[in-house]
C-alpha cells in the first residue's frame, strides 16, 4: 500500500493516478474517458469561467474493517447534482453515468482509499462545468462532467474538537431566491472574504445569518448549522443554504436515538439556549462548536465548557461514522 501518514492527512488536494470524464456534445452525454492528467483543455470562452455555470458535489467513500469498500448515500449526490444543474441552467448527469464515473475513479485509484482506522476517508468531488463558449450571458450548450478522487482527513484541522465561528455580519453568502441552496461555485466564492476574515481573527469559519432580515441563523459555508437543545435537534429551514446529505442523515439518526426534529427559522438569540451547537457536511462530518462571536453586537455564546464535544453531538458522530465505515448495521440502506 502507499505511504502515506493516514492518520494525520489534512483536508487537501493529493495526486492520484486517474480521474474520468464525460463530454455532453449535440445534446448528449459521450462515453466515460479515462484521464491522468489533472488538467482540463477548454476555450476561453467557456460558460464556466466568465458566467459561474458549473456545479461539484462532495462525497465520500470509507475502507471498513472488512475490507470492503462503502459509498455513503451516493444517490442523494447525484440527485442534488440534478438539482444545481437545472438551478444553473446546465445539462444534467444521468444518475447511471454519476454512479458509473465515481466507481471508476475509485476503483483506478482504490491505493489512495487510506485503510480502516485512520479516520480518513476517500474524498470524491464530482464537477460538472460548462464548457461552451458564450460571450452573451447564455447557457452553454456544451459541458463536461468529471470526477477526481483524493485522500482527506478531517475538514477543521481540529478534527472531532470544538472550533469558534465568528458571525458574519456584514456578508451575505446568498439571496433567499438566489442560487444558495445549489452546490455551485459562486457560493464559495462568495464566502471567501467573510471565511478569511474569520480565519485571519482565529475562528474556523465564518457563520452566516440570512440575507433578508439578518435575523436568523443560515450556515457556516462549507457546513449546515444544527444545536441541540433538550431532546430536540434543532437545523435552520432556510431558502438560501444547501440541503446537506450529512444533516438530513443526522435528523434520520437523532428520530432513531428517540429526538425530536426541528427544521425551522433559528433566530441568532436562541444561541443562548442551546446545550450544543455543531456544524456539519461531508468534509466537516461532525464539528462541535464551542464559542459563536456575533463581534459586530458584542455577543459571545459558549458551549462545551470542558472544552470536550457535548454528549448528544458525540454520539451522533460516532454513529454516523460507525455505518460509514461499515462497524454499524447500515439500518438506513445509506452504503453501496
Ligand atoms: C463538502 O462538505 O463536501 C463540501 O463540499 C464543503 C466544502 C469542502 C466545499
Amino acid at each position: 500500500m502507499l505511504e502515506l501518514d493516514w492518520t494525520h492527512l489534512p483536508f487537501g488536494y493529493v495526486k492520484t493516478d486517474y480521474n474520468v470524464r464525460s463530454y455532453y456534445r449535440n445534446g448528449k452525454w459521450g462515453e466515460l474517458e479515462i484521464s491522468s492528467s489533472e488538467y482540463v483543455s477548454m476555450h476561453i470562452a467557456a460558460s464556466s469561467l466568465h458566467y459561474g455555470q458549473e456545479a461539484f458535489e462532495g462525497m465520500k467513500a470509507f475502507r471498513g474493517k472488512d475490507g470492503k469498500i462503502r459509498i455513503f448515500r451516493w444517490e442523494e449526490n447525484a440527485k442534488r447534482m440534478e438539482s444545481s444543474a437545472n438551478g444553473v441552467m446546465m445539462a444534467v448527469v444521468p444518475h447511471e453515468l454519476f454512479l458509473k464515473a465515481i466507481t471508476t475513479a475509485i476503483r483506478l485509484n482504490e491505493r489512495f482509499i487510506p485503510p480502516y482506522g485512520t479516520g480518513a476517508s476517500l474524498y470524491l468531488r464530482p464537477l460538472l462545468i460548462g464548457t461552451g463558449a458564450r460571450v452573451g450571458v447564455k447557457p452553454a450548450d456544451e459541458y463536461l462532467f468529471l470526477v477526481f478522487v483524493t485522500p482527506v482527513g478531517p475538514y477543521f484541522k481540529e478534527g472531532f474538537k470544538p472550533v469558534a465561528l465568528q458571525i458574519a455580519r456584514d456578508h451575505d453568502r446568498a439571496a433567499p431566491k438566489g442560487t444558495g441552496r445549489f452546490k455551485v461555485g459562486g457560493n464559495y466564492a462568495a464566502s471567501l472574504s467573510a471565511g478569511e476574515e474569520a480565519h485571519a481573527s482565529g475562528y474556523a469559519a465564518a457563520l452566516f445569518l440570512d440575507a433578508k432580515e439578518k435575523k436568523y441563523i443560515d450556515e457556516a459555508g462549507p457546513a449546515n448549522f444544527f444545536a441541540i437543545k433538550g431532546n430536540k435537534y434543532i437545523t435552520p429551514k432556510s431558502e438560501s443554504i444547501l440541503p446537506s446529505i450529512t444533516n438530513k442523515s443526522l435528523m434520520d439518526l437523532a428520530r432513531d436515538m428517540g429526538m425530536e426534529v426541528e427544521v425551522r427559522p433559528v433566530p441568532v438569540e436562541e444561541l443562548a439556549e442551546f446545550d450544543e451547537v455543531g456544524a456539519c457536511g461531508t468534509a466537516a462530518v461532525i464539528s462541535p462548536v464551542c464559542k459563536i462571536d456575533d463581534h459586530l453586537t458584542g455577543h459571545v455564546y459558549k458551549y462545551c465548557n470542558d472544552g470536550q464535544a457535548g454528549p448528544v453531538s458525540t454520539k451522533l458522530y460516532k454513529r454516523l461514522q460507525g455505518i460509514q465505515y461499515g462497524d454499524e448495521p447500515d439500518i438506513f440502506g445509506w452504503n453501496y
